[in-house]
């Protein structure tokens, strides 16, 4: 078992950050709706500086991230067999991945967390499950503290196995993925069936699907919304560019509407006020008590 990670690393999550703004109105609309920012305020950042590390994470993930590269991640990461910690430890682990390229906090990760997660709480109260899904849909960025590369662990995400959407952010860079050369993971469907249901579909590797796998693999009893909202937050190209509806099966299609509520929140709730993380544990810990007590295996 590897010790927990004493370094920080710094990392920027090109998902927060590189948007076709077009496609955001409706949340851009959200979230000026009910705070002092403008759109404009969000993701302004120093254009020159970040430009390059976001096209680049992201040319090295299409390049990489290719249906054997995707086996062989599922292979290490979903034995479960790198640490035990409880999801409280996980939340206060993120603290040492550094944001430092974001602009629209400083923050803490955890806080980013907290944020997400009461927000939610705020406009769904009765929905415990969701607040609690709030405060843990980042903790698989914890793989980057365990040595993965960024470019396998943040990112939005993308089916692998079938042909690359021109919905993903920088198309082009796929041109470098061997298994563009394969006649058989380069057609619509590629190795799947039409509308086999995302559950059925190989997804490139980043913390989506390995958080998935740590829930799952420690039966946690989050409800199926929460697992969807989890597995599938990065999945950009579905969510918002409404691509890939023809690999998606009825409970998908029913299940994307909580995907879509869960954006708004996870994008825009780094405009709220610093949440007293200290006042807000007792709650959090009871929901975690509820839904995915004690020491998981990670
Ligand atoms: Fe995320
Ligand atoms: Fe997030």
């Amino acid at each position: 078992m590897r010790p927990l990670a004493t370094e920080s690393v710094v990392i920027l999550d090109p998902s927060q950050i590189h948007r076709p703004e077009e496609n955001y109105k409706e949340y851009n609309d959200f979230i000026v709706s009910r705070t002092d920012k403008s759109d404009n305020d969000f993701r302004n950042f120093n254009v020159n500086l970040q430009t390059d590390v976001v096209y680049n994470t992201y040319a090295l993930m299409h390049k990489n991230q290719t249906l054997d590269f995707v086996k062989r991640k599922a292979e290490k990461w979903c034995r479960l067999n790198k640490h035990k910690m409880t999801i409280l430890e996980a939340v206060h682990l993120l603290d040492a991945l550094i944001d430092e390229s974001d602009p629209d906090t400083d923050l803490p990760n955890s806080v980013h967390a907290f944020q997400t997660a009461e927000r939610i709480r705020a406009d769904h109260p009765d929905e415990d499950w969701f607040h609690l899904t709030g405060l843990i849909h980042d903790l698989g960025k914890v793989m980057a503290l365990w040595g993965e590369p960024q470019y396998c662990v943040v990112g939005d995400t993308f089916p692998v196995g079938c042909r690359f959407s021109q919905e993903i952010v920088f198309p082009e860079t796929f041109k470098a993925n061997p298994d563009t050369q394969v006649p058989e993971y380069s057609s619509k469907y590629g190795i799947y069936k039409p509308n086999c249901g995302l559950e059925n579909v190989k997804m490139s590797w980043g913390h989506d699907e390995y958080m998935y796998h740590v829930l799952t693999g420690n039966n946690c009893k989050l409800p199926k919304e929460a697992l969807y909202m989890i597995r599938f937050h990065s999945f950009y190209p579905w969510h918002c560019s409404g691509d890939y509806d023809y690999l998606c099966n009825d409970e998908d299609k029913e299940m994307l509407k909580w995907v879509k509520e869960f954006n708004k929140y996870d994008l825009y709730s780094k405009s709220d006020a610093v949440p007293d993380v200290k006042a807000l544990t007792p709650y959090y810990e009871e929901l975690i008590a509820k839904y995915c007590p004690g020491e998981l295996c990670w």
